[in-house]
């Protein structure tokens, strides 16, 4: 099921380190900064420039609004820093495994290496197969993004090689148009 949830979903949550939580307009530099990093955005075709990042954002939040799930603005606990995002997002696009609901993330550079993209991504996780009643999770990425891959793996998802696909959305013969597809399903306690 890739559908609305049917009970309400908090706007926020914490985990140990970080608050998950709708956007605000204070995110909306911070993340056109994270989004205009080239490191950050190395495995994807261009960098975002800030229309396009306020407009991934309010795309995010029109998903919300429809689904009560989307990707979450993450915080520091400790210090209120935004520091990207994390959380479920519809793919429609099509491809062998569409629709369905990709658990995703993207941090800023001073965030890696920490372990929070796994920790909100447990969270994540535990949201769509609870209150979104999702039976299936996948995340996808570019052949070569190493560094997302092991998020997926540390998660406990699982890749079958026939699953790869070329992503529909970036160009032909580009080198990142081969992509990966993980999957986890829902657990028996969910
Ligand atoms: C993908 C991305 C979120 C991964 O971030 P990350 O910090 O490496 O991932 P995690 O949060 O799982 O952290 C795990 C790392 O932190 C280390 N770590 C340190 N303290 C830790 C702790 N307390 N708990 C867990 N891991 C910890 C782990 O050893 C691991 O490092 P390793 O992968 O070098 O072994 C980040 O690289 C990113 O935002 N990239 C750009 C955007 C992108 O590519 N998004 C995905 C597109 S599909």
């Amino acid at each position: 099921m890739t559908g609305a949830a049917t009970v309400p979903i908090p706007p926020r949550f914490e985990t140990q380190r970080l608050v998950m939580r709708r956007w605000t307009d204070d995110d909306l530099a911070p993340f056109a900064a994270m989004n205009a990093d080239p490191q950050v955005m190395r495995f994807f075709p261009a960098p975002l420039d800030r229309a396009g990042s306020e407009a991934l954002v309010a795309r995010i939040e029109a998903q919300f609004d429809q689904l009560g799930y989307g990707l979450w603005a993450l915080e520091l606990r400790e210090t209120g820093e935004f520091i990207g995002f994390t959380g479920l997002l519809l793919q429609t696009f099509p491809a062998h495994f569409t629709p369905a609901v990709e658990v995703g993330w993207r941090l800023a550079q001073a965030a890696w290496g920490r372990g929070l993209a796994t920790e909100a991504a447990r969270q994540a996780l535990e949201v769509g197969f609870g209150a979104g009643e999702l039976d299936e999770i996948v995340s996808m990425t570019a052949w070569s993004n190493g560094p997302s891959r092991r998020v997926m793996r540390r998660l406990g998802m699982t890749h079958d090689p026939a699953d790869d696909f070329d992503h529909p959305r970036v160009p032909e013969r580009h080198p990142l148009r081969p992509h990966v597809l993980y999957r986890i399903g829902r657990p028996p306690s969910a």
